[in-house]
């Protein structure tokens, strides 16, 4: 076997075997198939498709690519993963809701990259938070008080880290059969026995449409039945951001609010849909209505906000920047924004804002680009809202007072108008088991 008579294969549009789907992820993980080699191939792939066993093997080859996390000593644990989203602070919410209820929360979490947010770049915006603890200190957090979120330290699937990469640099990431295999390669190595995935749609996401948002439900709920591990998949709307808070500092903010019951509806639904059914999964529940009226009482009660703040302690955070939001340094300008007319907000370029709160500092465009956790931008009005003219639709926090000016003229130009009234969005689309 030969990696050109592999690429040769699926350019001739033919079906690759277990044994050729090994052969290269063993090969480019260890650097003997090159760059351009895989490049042809993922080409190939794309234009090509894969059918449903062959994006299954692909899934496990780059699985078992390099470390494969062991949870079992913590019970059953339910992992949560989003395809990715402008304002997606759901997981530093529903974590801590979910550990209060009492099923582990364990949960490894990515950076920024694009024009989409990470959850660690959001959680080092607390003053000492520490996201490079061991897996030792990891799983002990979780035994101790029920939760730990760290960064990818260990060794976890490193052959879609490179080929994730390699995707991006060649206008391959926006595939069905390789972003299923990319997301289900890495919550098999992480190690949860059950999965619950937030399947974002829109402008603003990968999957701009519902019908391929569905697909790539079905092939990574498929996948996941092979693997042994149920999934679930929640479809988000994404044509509009989550909440009303984009950027790091600004996330934690809103995300501390909403802990203590001041949720926007659409964070709000989504949390409520993910939770009941990561509860469904974890056994404490089975009746999904139910499960949401526990959800709110851990809100209510304060527990869920406790253990946020447990968590943040126990990670080496300053627990006054939660007591105290009004803590968190802010950008040097906050300049409001204001609408140019009367109207019904009909759209939101979602993809750009998030590309806007990327270009004042809070997002990088490559790997290794600094990240401002002060600035981003807060957004007033979403789809549906009236506004009239000179009123504020929402606010650039920025460091630069140039990049401030350019972001104000950029995020009117966000904004799709009409006359007339428009319908809400719903939040959460459809639920696929
Ligand atoms: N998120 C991933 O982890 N992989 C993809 O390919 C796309 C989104």
């Amino acid at each position: 076997m030969n990696i050109l008579e592999i690429i040769a294969k699926k350019r001739d549009g033919e079906k690759l075997s277990k044994e050729e789907i090994d052969y290269f992820i063993e090969n480019y993980t260890s650097g003997v198939v090159t760059d351009y080699q895989a490049a042809a191939l993922v080409m190939a792939i794309y234009i090509k498709g894969m059918d449903y066993e062959e994006t299954t093997n692909l899934t496990l080859a780059m699985a078992n690519s390099g470390e494969v996390l062991d949870l079992s000593d913590l019970g059953l644990v339910v992992d949560k993963h989003s395809t990715g989203g402008i304002g997606d602070k759901i997981t530093l919410i529903l974590l801590p809701i979910i550990a209060s209820i009492g099923i582990p929360a364990a949960k490894m979490s990515g950076r920024g990259l694009g024009f989409t947010g990470g959850t660690i770049d959001k959680l080092e915006s607390i003053p000492g938070y520490d996201t490079g603890i061991s897996v030792e200190e990891f799983i002990n957090n979780v035994k101790n008080i029920g939760i730990s979120l760290m960064g990818q330290t260990l060794n976890l699937a490193p052959a879609d880290k490179k080929l994730y990469a390699l995707r991006d640099t060649i206008s391959c990431i926006d595939n069905i059969p390789l972003i299923a295999s990319s997301i289900m390669s890495k919550k098999i190595a992480a190690g949860a026995e059950k999965i619950v995935l937030e399947v974002t749609v829109g402008s603003g996401a990968f999957m701009k449409t519902i019908e391929d948002a569905r697909k790539l439900s079905e092939t990574m709920i498929g996948i996941g039945k092979l693997a042994n591990k149920e999934t679930i998949c929640v479809l988000t709307n994404m044509n509009e951001p989550i909440g009303y808070s984009i950027g790091n500092a600004l996330e934690v903010k809103e995300a501390i609010e909403a802990l203590k019951g001041n949720m926007q509806d659409d964070v709000k639904e989504i949390i409520l849909e993910l939770g009941s059914n990561m509860m469904m999964l974890a056994g404490k529940g089975d009746n999904i209505e139910e499960n949401k009226k526990v959800i709110m009482e851990k809100i209510n009660s304060g527990e869920a906000l406790n253990k946020f703040k447990e968590l943040v302690q126990n990670q080496g955070g300053d627990v006054s920047y939660i007591d105290n939001p009004d803590k968190f340094e802010k950008a040097k300008y906050i300049i409001p924004v204001m609408a140019e007319k009367s109207a019904y907000v009909k759209g939101m370029k979602n993809d750009d804002i998030g590309y806007i709160s990327c270009s004042l500092g809070a997002g990088r465009i490559r790997k290794d680009d600094p990240i401002n956790n002060k600035v981003g931008i807060i957004i007033n009005k979403k789809i549906g809202d009236k506004v009239e003219s000179g009123e504020i639709i929402g606010y650039i926090h920025a460091d630069d007072e140039i990049k401030g000016a350019t972001a104000i003229k950029k995020l009117l130009n966000c904004y799709e108008w009409s006359d007339e009234p428009v319908e809400k969005e719903r939040p959460v689309i459809e639920i696929i088991k």
